[in-house]
């Protein structure tokens, strides 16, 4: 297995391409399922994930067509053209789902196109147990009959779905997703109440209504679908990846540099942008993107609570714990979405960080530095997390697992690279 290794203690100072948001691709990716037409995303990242959800939908007979950048450098999305004709399977196996969880994203879909879907449960995963019985829940009052047998989600909806207000009793990003994608081919008027806000919600919304669906309330937690016959092609950029520029970001405070993220838009990023501006970041809008930047001063400890958008991300908690290993003072970090998203801890503390962790809460105090260490993570963000705590931790870190990185993180060693860092990528012997 490829393994990255760090030296730390340079101050990164460049620019950096933020990629199209790997969360947005995975669900747009999916709404092909809806129409016969073809469908073409641009500013596509390349990641494993992506590659996972081409696999999976060519096996229901989608028509995938990758054309990357032809210097495939950091920064240029590349277009994907997916087409299909005719759905050739509506299962979708434990193999390719247990592999990628959103693979959970093709449920609605085929429900609403073709009347029938056979999906694996996705199971439990590094963060917590993340069941699905909202999506589940949601589809069944849209009036589809849902059996579990052998670990797989059997649903029927022989006449169509049908138009249903759905409450949801807490955001989930992934059922709004699913009910939202189902929603555009039934019967009738939806109504998804305490939807999920995040900004891959909004852009899939935006895509959706490109293709000719009708939806009202796009940004809100309230959303109101009118169901179409049919829906058609269309062209469409992914909004840029927020995680992704939120890392950056940290990578700017962590080394105490200043990096310009091209392509992406404050507002995506505005709570980790306040979160930091307190921790003694400067972020600034440019014309092409935002410049964070800790030029001067320490880093100072601040309180983080995780929340779904427009609050801090969850897929941001590990790399701001990274970050508040080396401020002054304390900082209680948070973590109120997923039950078990501290997997990192016990790693950071092997490179020299002082956190306790008590229940969903864990308390960072600062140490003047971090040390190099072998390390390993279980998960993208947390994988991440170590990476910033190997930029600015004296000696070498060696990362292993390193395919979860490549999951989400578009060309990473490529991007720190250009901004001074030392990183370079071991690859597997044989
Ligand atoms: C999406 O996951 C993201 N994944 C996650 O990013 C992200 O952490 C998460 O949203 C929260 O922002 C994709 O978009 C592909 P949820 P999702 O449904 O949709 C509970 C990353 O690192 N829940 O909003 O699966 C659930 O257990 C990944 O890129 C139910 O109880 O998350 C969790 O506690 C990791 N029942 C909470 O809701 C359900 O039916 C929020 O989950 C669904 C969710």
């Amino acid at each position: 297995m490829d393994r990255i290794r760090i030296r730390g203690g340079r101050p990164l100072i460049g620019t950096i391409p933020i990629s199209g948001a790997k969360n947005a691709a995975l669900p747009l990716m999916a709404t092909t399922l809806l129409t016969d037409q073809p469908l073409t995303l641009t500013n596509m990242p390349r990641l494993v994930d992506i590659a996972t959800m081409a696999t999976l939908l060519a096996q229901h007979g989608v028509d995938v067509h990758r054309n990357d950048h032809p210097n495939g450098k950091a920064g240029f999305g590349g277009e994907m053209r997916l087409t299909t004709a005719n759905i050739t399977s509506t299962t979708a196996p434990y193999e390719l789902v247990r592999r990628m969880r959103a693979s959970v994203l093709v449920l609605g879909p085929l429900l609403a196109r073709c009347g029938r879907a056979r999906v694996s449960l996705p199971g439990g995963c590094a963060i917590g147990t993340r069941p699905v019985d909202l999506h589940i829940g949601g589809l069944r009052q849209m009036g589809a009959s849902i059996d579990l047998v052998g670990g797989y989600i059997e649903a029927e909806a022989p006449k169509g779905l049908s138009g249903a207000t759905i409450v949801f009793p807490m955001v989930s990003v992934g059922a709004t997703e699913n009910l939202l994608m189902a929603a555009t081919l039934a019967r009738g008027d939806t109504e998804l109440v305490n939807a999920a806000r995040e900004p891959e919600v909004v852009d899939l919304a935006r895509c959706l209504q490109a293709m000719g669906a009708d939806i009202e309330g796009i940004g809100t937690d309230r959303l109101r679908i009118r169901g179409r016959d049919r829906l058609g092609g269309a062209r469409h950029a992914i909004v840029s990846d927020r995680i992704e520029a939120g890392t950056y970001a940290m990578a700017a405070a962590i080394t105490g540099g200043r990096i310009e993220l091209l392509d992406t838009r404050l507002e995506l990023i505005l709570a980790v942008a306040k979160i930091l501006t307190n921790a003694g970041v400067e972020f600034t809008e440019t014309a092409t993107g935002v410049v964070v930047s800790r030029a001067n001063g320490a880093l100072i400890g601040v309180d983080v609570m995780t929340e779904p958008f427009p609050g801090f991300p969850t897929d941001l908690q590990a790399q701001m714990m990274a970050v508040m290993c080396t401020a002054q003072g304390a900082a209680m970090i948070t973590e109120t979405i997923f039950e078990n998203r501290f997997m990192h801890v016990p790693e950071l503390m092997r490179m020299g960080a002082n956190i306790t962790v008590h229940q969903a809460s864990a308390l960072v105090r600062g140490v003047g530095r971090l040390t190099g260490a072998p390390v390993m993570a279980t998960d993208l963000r947390a994988s991440v997390s170590l990476v910033l705590a190997g930029l600015v931790a004296e000696g070498t870190t060696e990362l292993n697992r390193v395919y979860h990185l490549d999951r989400g993180y578009d060309r990473l060693e490529e991007k720190l690279a250009a901004c001074g860092a030392s990183v370079e990528r071991i690859k597997a012997e044989g």
